[in-house]
């Protein structure tokens, strides 16, 4: 559920709130929960609990905020029915819980609108199923038995956010955002994050977090069947308590020849186990794998403000092609007004205006030796990281880059960049 809805409006506090903040608790809760604002809806629902056999059950009285405010100090049922009657825009509501609730809690929403919109945008988001009133107990009890049959006709169950980070060209920054953002995530947010540096020959994401890069991931990739709950057990480099790392260091002499399905299958599998996913991946692997990035993801495209980079980007753009809603471009402009840059009244007469800058910043150069713990601690990484980590909880609007590309793309840059 978390990562493929429209992600809008949510209110800054609230996406970044960290779960960490809200008191300890293990009240215990029953496998089944439901929170609903009306009689009929309860009596329903208790009786298709009931029939269906949960022992463990509650009808509450509430809408799903009652649920996003009580059920992260308690823990998390197996099914959770919650009531979006009379939000006119739910979708932010929904992606705040599927932000906070475990990977293995089925959701199903209840509401007072039949709109196929809304549907879809639902089931977009991870919810197994959207109802509206009044309920009908059938169909009701039909979904709990496809999801306790784990039937193909429901939706994949939840997985991950999956973040790719690809630099228009060498050198930009990749793994500088990769490694800074998958570290915000697991200590300022208190995600459970795997960092997957897929650069299996240079390891430089392990250098930065300072962890013990093996042959694990190649291993992996090798044989993705081999992947299970001992592997991640073993493979994955334990940086912090939420974040993990699969990297590796061949040999330099070693050709490794990724496969793409190796590829997809090891995500596959990692993602049902992490809040957050994060790949430092190699441009040539981005430009050649094009199943991989149409995975559900959001892609951060990094460049630097070199003339350069500027033109990568618009190229990068076209052959990414427009977001859809399960799949985004967020473009990141790194090392903004380094020396060299190009002004930003010129950058925006070839592309669109980045979705994040972070500023160049000296201090980052002589932090990053000492590690991603002291890169945090420069303001524009921080600043950066806080900036990102909004757009990826949905904070922000989306632009609207395809009115902007008819409009402006004729300037005198374009020529001189595109020839
Ligand atoms: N905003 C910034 N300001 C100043 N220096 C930066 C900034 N971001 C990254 N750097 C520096 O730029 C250099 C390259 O960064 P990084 O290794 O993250 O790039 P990369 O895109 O992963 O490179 P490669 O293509 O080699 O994998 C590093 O020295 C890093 O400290
Ligand atoms: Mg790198």
């Amino acid at each position: 559920m978390d990562t493929l809805a429209p992600r809008v409006d949510l209110p800054a506090a609230s996406a970044d709130t960290a779960i960490a903040s809200a008191p300890p608790a293990s009240e215990p809760v029953p496998a089944a929960m439901a929170y609903l604002l009306d009689a009929d809806s309860e009596g329903v629902v208790s009786r298709c609990f009931a029939d269906f056999g949960f022992v463990d059950r509650d009808v509450l009285h509430g809408s799903i905020d009652t649920a996003i405010e009580e059920l992260p100090r308690r823990s998390w049922p197996r099914f959770l029915i919650v009531d979006i009657s009379g939000i006119s825009d739910p979708l932010p509501r929904v992606n705040r819980l599927a932000e906070v609730c475990n990977l293995e809690t089925e959701v199903i929403v209840v509401g007072d609108r039949n709109d196929i919109v809304l549907y879809r945008a639902l089931k977009a988001a991870g919810v197994a199923e959207y109802f509206y009133k009044p309920l009908v107990a059938h169909l009701l009890s039909r979904v709990f038995d496809e999801i306790a049959s784990g039937s193909t006709n429901l939706q994949p169950s939840r997985s991950g956010m999956l973040v790719f980070v690809v630099g228009v060209r060498g050198g930009v920054g990749v793994t500088t955002i990769a490694t800074s953002l998958a570290w915000y995530f697991a200590e300022i947010r208190q995600r459970g994050v795997l960092l997957l540096d897929l650069d299996l020959h240079a390891g430089d994401a392990a250098l930065q977090l300072d962890a013990q890069p093996s042959h694990a991931l190649r291993e992996a990739l090798e044989d993705p069947k081999r992947i299970d709950e001992l592997f991640l057990e073993r493979g994955v480099a334990p940086v912090t308590e939420r974040l993990g790392l699969l990297a590796g260091v061949e040999p330099l002499s070693d050709r490794v020849v990724l496969d793409e399905d190796a590829v997809m299958q090891l995500l596959h599998k990692i993602l049902a186990h992490y809040r957050y996913v994060v790949v430092d991946l190699p441009a040539e692997i981005a430009l050649f794998f094009p199943k991989l990035l149409h995975m559900p993801s959001t892609l951060l495209l990094v460049s630097d403000g070199s003339i350069a980079s500027t033109r990568e980007v618009a190229r990068w753009r076209d052959f990414i092609g427009p977001n859809t809603p399960e799949r985004r471009l967020l473009h990141v402009l790194n090392k903004k007004n380094a020396d060299g840059a190009l002004p930003e009244r010129e950058m925006l007469r070839v592309i669109p205006p980045p979705d994040i800058s972070i500023h160049w910043d000296r201090q980052i150069i002589g932090a990053a030796a000492l590690g991603t713990k002291t890169v945090q601690q420069c303001s524009a990484i921080r600043d950066g990281m806080a900036a990102l980590s909004l757009r990826l909880s949905g904070a922000a609007a989306e632009p609207a880059p395809s009115l902007w590309k008819g409009a402006l793309w004729k300037g005198a840059l374009w020529k001189r960049v595109f020839g």
